[in-house]
């Protein structure tokens, strides 16, 4: 079988962190995935998205708290909160924000998907405008655990060959 690349590497170690390390995450750190997350392709490059970096620490407390109370969200060195543009759909921002969190990563960083969100109230305290809505959430950090990784179904179960119902399997 082929050895993993760098990039293959890191998508099949990616997995949700849920505990941090108080450290803060390095300015040149925070570029690299913020660029990552610029160059992703959006739908005819209209880019309607918009991405707020958290690092205030007073201020990430009250993000983690709009996130369900997710405290562990706050102890991360930053939380990225992407911001859909009024009147969007999902997809733009979903890939925008796996971009920063593959890069984030490549860099030796924990990250976490978060969806549950009071959205209202942490576009309030952002200070969004009129019609912009907070899509996702990620903290990014240094991990304080390794957690067992989730289980994923089988290929089968998963993937079709040519046509809906034609069985395609692999060797994970
Ligand atoms: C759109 C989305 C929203 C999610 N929201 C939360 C969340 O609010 N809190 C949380 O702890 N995990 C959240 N997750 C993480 C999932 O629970 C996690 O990705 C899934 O269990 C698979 O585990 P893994 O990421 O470790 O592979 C979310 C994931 C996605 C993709």
């Amino acid at each position: 079988m082929t050895a993993l690349n760098p990039t293959l590497q890191t998508m099949c170690q990616r997995q949700s962190i849920r505990r941090y390390r108080d450290e803060a995450v390095p300015a040149e750190h925070l570029r690299l995935i913020l660029e990552a997350a610029r160059r992703a392709p959006t739908g005819s490059n209209r880019q309607n998205w918009r991405l707020i970096v958290v690092t205030e620490p007073a201020l990430k407390k009250q993000v983690a708290a709009l996130c369900m109370d997710q405290t562990w969200i706050g102890d991360a060195g930053a939380i990225l909160v992407l911001v859909k543009l009024p009147d969007q759909g999902d997809t733009n921002g979903a890939i925008v924000l796996d971009h920063a969190i593959l890069a984030a990563t490549s860099l030796g960083y924990g990250t976490c998907w978060v969806g549950a969100i009071n959205r209202a109230e942490l576009g309030a305290l952002l200070g969004l405008p009129e019609g912009y809505v907070v899509q996702n959430v990620t903290p990014v950090g240094i991990a304080a655990d390794t957690p067992p990784r989730r289980p994923r179904k089988a290929p089968e179960e998963l993937f079709m060959a040519e046509l809906w119902g034609q069985p395609l399997t692999y060797e994970p």
